[in-house]
């Protein structure tokens, strides 16, 4: 039997958890508060590009089991599960900011039924939990923490696959009812107390942005050494105790969730006495990446990019998604821009030249458009179509042949051959 689920918030995680567990045969109400956001979700219009997300929500729709309604407290009166999917942006300090999910609490704690179950979603800091129990001020409610572990571009198939389900609770009882939502799904389900799963939510991320961090600072030492990184993380992955996931060296990691859950892990830790100079170290290894493909760009470019074009072929944080929130491609841009370069952009998910984070960027809606005259091309996201581009053309339009490629999604040795100038990140 399906249970009455609310979704308090419509984004990444709302929006996918609502589809996901109308999808596992709950019945499901999503609250917003943007207007034109709730209207469009219920004319089938879905805001972010996410593979099969679009079909999930059509057929919670069609089946009466997804709705979307303007407010929480159009959501919450019938519900035994209310989830809080609200942003916990970065605030001034580094610290996760609280307000959203405080706020709602506050909003929905009066209205809710009695027995039912708040569930905290959002990544929030260790001792949330607790917070959002004082704000809802309601004896006859628990609160559990259920932390979601999707990635943007593959985040039906991560919930609908996932590789555990963390449950974190002092009422045994409620943990179990929050257990059987997910019944279907595969994966194990660890049921433990609410501060140890806001901190496996941290430590996940803190630890995968530490092995992206390692791999290109590999990559770095791999330049100088004359190794080649593709072979040394193979060789490595090969162990089984290290594995060859999340070992793919870039521009660095960004998005929405590594950047400011890595700073937030740092003050939560710092608040507690402890300095966490490894992670510390692991944002700096990020910045110091950035600023590596940045110069290597200036370096094909002539020494210098005053005055000249640069080419960009991505912009998004990462493939299969529209999303630019602190995209590497977005700071490498802009440090170029500050010393005077042009930047010519195209990116398949991106045609928005009004957007403020691409100030001074010319968007162009084809990638040989964007090389037409360039003095150097820059791969900076890892659209799978960049590498099918004809290259003859490219070599023909482009002004100098040199190939910047910060995701090592070119044949290098192809292009060399073909005359360009290739470099890639950490490749000989
Ligand atoms: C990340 C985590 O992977 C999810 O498990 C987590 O739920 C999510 O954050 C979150 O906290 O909400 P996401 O931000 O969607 O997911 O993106 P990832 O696929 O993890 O990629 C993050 C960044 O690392 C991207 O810029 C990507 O290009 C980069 N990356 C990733 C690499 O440079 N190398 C890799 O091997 C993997």
């Amino acid at each position: 039997m399906g249970q009455k689920i609310a979704v308090i918030g419509t984004g990444y995680v709302g929006l996918t958890t609502g589809a996901c567990l109308s999808h596992l045969g709950h019945d499901v109400v999503c609250a917003d508060v943007v207007p034109e956001k709730v209207d469009a979700l219920n004319r089938g219009e879905i805001p972010i590009l996410e593979a099969g997300l679009d079909e999930l929500v059509h057929a919670g729709v069609a089946a009466g089991l997804l709705s979307f309604v303007l407010g929480a407290e159009n959501a919450v009166g019938d519900a035994e599960f209310v989830f809080l999917c609200l942003p916990t942006p970065q605030g001034a300090d580094g610290a996760a900011d609280l307000s959203f999910i405080k706020s709602a609490a506050a909003h929905v704690g009066p209205l809710l039924r009695p027995g039912s179950i708040v569930i905290n979603k959002s990544t929030v800091p260790v001792g949330s939990a607790g917070e959002v129990a004082k704000k809802l001020e309601r004896d006859d409610v628990s609160v559990v923490s259920n932390p979601e572990f999707l990635r943007e571009g593959t985040a039906v198939d991560d919930f609908l696959h996932p590789d555990r389900v963390v449950i974190g609770s002092d009422d045994e009882d409620a943990a179990r009812r929050v257990a059987d939502l997910y019944a279907k799904l595969p994966g194990e389900v660890l049921i433990t107390d609410p501060a140890s799963a806001e901190t496996i939510k941290y430590a996940s991320n803190a630890f995968l942005a530490t092995k992206i961090s390692f791999v290109n600072a590999m990559a770095a030492v791999c330049e100088e050494v004359g190794a080649d990184v593709s072979d040394v993380v193979k060789g490595m992955g090969l162990d089984q105790r290290i594995g060859n996931k999340f070992l793919v060296p870039g521009p660095g990691w960004g998005g929405s969730c590594f950047p400011k859950d890595s700073h937030a892990l740092v003050r939560i830790a710092e608040n507690s006495g402890y300095q966490f100079g490894l992670l510390r170290s692991v944002i700096a290894v990020n910045e110091e990446q950035f600023g590596r493909v940045a110069n290597k760009i200036t370096r094909f470019a002539g020494g210098s990019v005053e005055g000249k074009t640069v080419a960009v072929w991505g912009l998004t944080f990462k493939a299969r998604t529209d999303d630019m929130r602190d995209s590497p491609a977005i700071n490498i841009i802009n440090r170029l821009l500050e010393v005077g370069a042009t930047v010519r952009a195209y990116d398949p998910a991106v045609d928005d030249s009004d957007d403020p984070r691409l100030a001074g960027v010319e968007i162009v809606g084809d990638p040989y458009e964007a090389v037409t005259g360039a003095d150097v091309l820059a791969v900076l996201t890892e659209w799978p179509e960049f590498a099918e581009l004809d290259f003859a053309k490219v070599g023909d339009l482009i002004g100098t042949k040199a190939v910047v490629d910060g995701r090592n999604l070119l044949d290098g040795a192809a292009l060399k051959a073909a005359g360009f100038a290739y470099d890639g990140i950490g490749r000989r």
